[in-house]
């Protein structure tokens, strides 16, 4: 299978080219280094021993689209390309629903153009919003979202649909797979690639990561006063390999169907805080500090997914657990202190 990442020298995107490149399938990613660089294709290349097309290309610039797809023509789209900052997408809302917006719209318009109708989009437990209660499963209702962010996923993920909808039971109809995550963490094991944030991390396993290797003081634990057995919160952290596996198998599902389908991508296991602390300290062999501080706004006490659909239907489950999470994220870290930086 020919396969295009949109994003694709992402976090999430670079792992699923390793995975995508180990089942045999080719990969072309086109990506405008927002957040990222092209050297983590470099080392995509290095892991797998395989070559990656690659594009530098702002996923919104249609002319620029229709000719890589022109030469790519490829079986699936698999779209990460986004910005993804709960935080700055309060304060750059327009910013947001642009960019993000935009680059759903003009994939969909080149595929229409040129007869593709495969794509894999990466949407987010966000959708679930606040007021739907844990394990999250795929026919609940969406929520309201409690940001920019969420929201654009909200809304990229009705685009898709009503796309779909419009050629359902035509030549032309489209498959379409959202598949919403749950919380992506760790790295590949080889600790060539992983995750390289900008700046002062806002998830919390980069920011436990910085703590363990020095760069950063302490963890400040947003609050342990949740009704959850040790006060705070817990979610469903998924290792980014697991989830780069289930991006392989949705793209093959995708081939021999017609639709909109959603999955969950998550373990169905939720953890705390201070479990990922305590986990991370083992991994990397000393305490990673840390302190209490006030809860963060907008965060829900718990959120992790029912997983049985993607078990059911993709024939794919998480195989690694907070422990290899944990290794892997250290061998990163502790490898590439300063990210791709170095
Ligand atoms: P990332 O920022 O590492 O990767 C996104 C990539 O998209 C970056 O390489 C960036 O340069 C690129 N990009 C952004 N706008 C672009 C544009 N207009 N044209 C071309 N490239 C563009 O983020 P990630 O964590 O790998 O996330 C990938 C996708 O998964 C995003 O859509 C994100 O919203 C979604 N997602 C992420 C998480 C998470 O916790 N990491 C959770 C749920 C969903
Ligand atoms: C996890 C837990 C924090 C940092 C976000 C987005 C979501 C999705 C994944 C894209 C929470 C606590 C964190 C810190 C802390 N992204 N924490 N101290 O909020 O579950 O999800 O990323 O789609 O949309 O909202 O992830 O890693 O930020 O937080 O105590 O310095 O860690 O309060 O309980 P979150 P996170």
């Amino acid at each position: 299978m020919k396969t295009l990442l949109t994003g694709g020298a992402g976090y999430i995107g670079s792992h699923t080219a390793v995975a995508m490149l180990d089942a045999g399938h080719d990969v072309a990613v086109a990506d405008n280094y927002y957040n990222s660089s092209p050297e983590a294709i470099r080392r995509v290349e290095e892991i797998t021993g395989r070559k990656v097309s690659l594009y530098e290309a702002d996923v919104a610039d249609r002319s620029r689209m229709m000719e890589i797809l022109r030469a790519e023509m490829p079986d699936c789209i698999i779209h990460f390309a986004g910005l993804k900052a709960v935080g700055e997408s309060v304060a750059m809302p327009v910013e947001y629903y642009r960019n993000n917006i935009d680059t759903t719209l003009t994939l969909l318009e080149c595929m229409k153009e040129l007869g593709l109708t495969n794509i894999v989009f990466s949407s987010s437990a966000t959708v679930y919003g606040e007021d739907n209660i844990p394990p999250f499963t795929e026919n609940m209702p969406k929520g309201v979202c409690t940001n920019p962010y969420g929201w654009t996923k909200w809304m990229q993920e009705q685009i898709l649909r009503d796309a779909w909808f419009a050629g359902a039971g035509s030549e032309k109809e489209l498959s379409v797979v959202l598949l919403r995550y749950f919380n992506p963490v760790g790295a590949h094991e080889s600790g060539l690639i992983g995750e390289d944030p900008q700046g002062i991390p806002n998830n919390l396993m980069p920011y436990i990561s910085q703590v363990a290797v020095g760069r950063r003081d302490h963890l400040t634990v947003f609050g342990d006063d949740y009704d959850t057995p040790d006060g705070t919160c817990r979610r469903d952290y998924i290792h980014v390999m697991d989830l780069a596996e289930g991006h392989v198998r949705a793209a093959e599902y995708s081939l021999g169907n017609r639709g909109t389908e959603v999955f969950n991508l998550g373990t169905g296991n939720p953890y705390s805080v201070l479990d990922m602390v305590n986990a991370f300290g083992k991994a990397c062999g000393h305490p990673v500090k840390y302190e209490i501080g006030p809860r963060r706004a907008g965060d829900v006490q718990d959120s992790w997914a029912n997983a049985d659909k993607a078990k059911e239907v993709l024939g794919w489950e998480a195989k690694r657990g907070i422990d290899e999470i944990c290794r892997d994220a250290w061998k990163w870290q502790s490898g590439n202190p300063q990210g791709y930086g170095e």
